[in-house]
């Protein structure tokens, strides 16, 4: 009954935190104890709210670290969940001996001449320099965008199997030399695309199957994968596809801005 009692005094001192009921009580070093407790306990806590608040407020402004160095097209960019297209499971239309809807397809991958104007703003922000076109806002800047040379290698690799259908694509003389432009151009792809690559870092996982009909395990790379949205990419290109742009004129530079 009496450690009841003294139970209950104790929860009252905890609950009631005036300083006159803690001068009406005999000084009590575990009830300072407890009151410390109770203190660290609050500012743990308190840490803790501020804590994942602050969390939650970066987790909103939480960008893709590949998008720090600025583009004007990295406000294009959104993502979707993608699973990488592999055979036998299914056959890619982009894949097989040319035809001209298979070319039609790839030509629609980079739509445009390959020159796209930025805006003023947009060039400003850009470090490094290039043809000025003036505008009505000031003078724009006639640049290119990665991924869509990256395509154009790949397209061009992809004609140089097949010369009996893209001539000038050839690589090999009637005479068994190799032609010294194709070669330069073929290899300037190839190490283009390897760096893409090798800037992308796709860490998609492959996995493997039985197959019954081959009697051992296969690999299937039907890959799942966060992309950013190409189709979104292509439209904001689009938009800024510069069709007035010859190369033989000599014009100012945006360095002269
Ligand atoms: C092979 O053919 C190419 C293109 O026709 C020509 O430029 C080259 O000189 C030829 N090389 C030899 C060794 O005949």
């Amino acid at each position: 009954m009496e450690e009841q009692q003294e139970h209950l005094l104790k929860s009252e001192t905890l609950i009631d935190d005036s300083a006159p009921s803690l001068l009406s009580r005999r000084p009590d070093s575990r009830h300072l104890h407890r009151r410390l407790h109770f203190f660290l306990l609050y500012v743990v806590n308190a840490l803790l709210v501020v804590s994942l608040m602050v969390l939650l407020v970066r987790r909103e402004k939480c960008v893709d670290p590949s998008l720090k160095t600025y583009m004007p097209a990295n406000d294009a960019v959104e993502w979707e969940e993608t699973v990488f297209i592999d055979m036998p499971g299914e056959v890619s239309p982009y894949l097989g001996t040319p035809s001209d809807e298979i070319d039609e397809l790839w030509d629609q991958l980079y739509t445009g001449t390959g020159f796209l104007l930025f805006d003023p703003e947009e060039t400003r922000r850009m470090v490094e320099p290039t043809v000025a076109i003036p505008t009505s806002g000031g003078d724009s800047g006639l640049y290119g965008m990665e991924v869509f040379h990256e395509l154009h290698c790949l397209n061009v690799l992809r004609k140089s199997l097949y010369p009996e259908r893209y001539p000038h694509y050839q690589l090999w003389n009637e005479n068994c030399t190799r032609n010294p432009n194709m070669e330069r151009h073929l290899a300037h792809c190839i190490d283009r695309l390897r760096q893409g690559v090798q800037c992308a870092g796709n860490t998609g996982t492959h996995f493997y199957f039985w197959s019954e009909e081959a009697g051992h395990w296969k690999m299937d790379m039907r890959s799942r994968h966060t992309c950013r949205n190409f189709e979104r990419l292509q439209e904001w290109a689009r938009a800024r596809d510069y069709t007035g742009f010859d190369p033989f004129v000599r014009s100012h530079s945006t360095a002269d801005m």
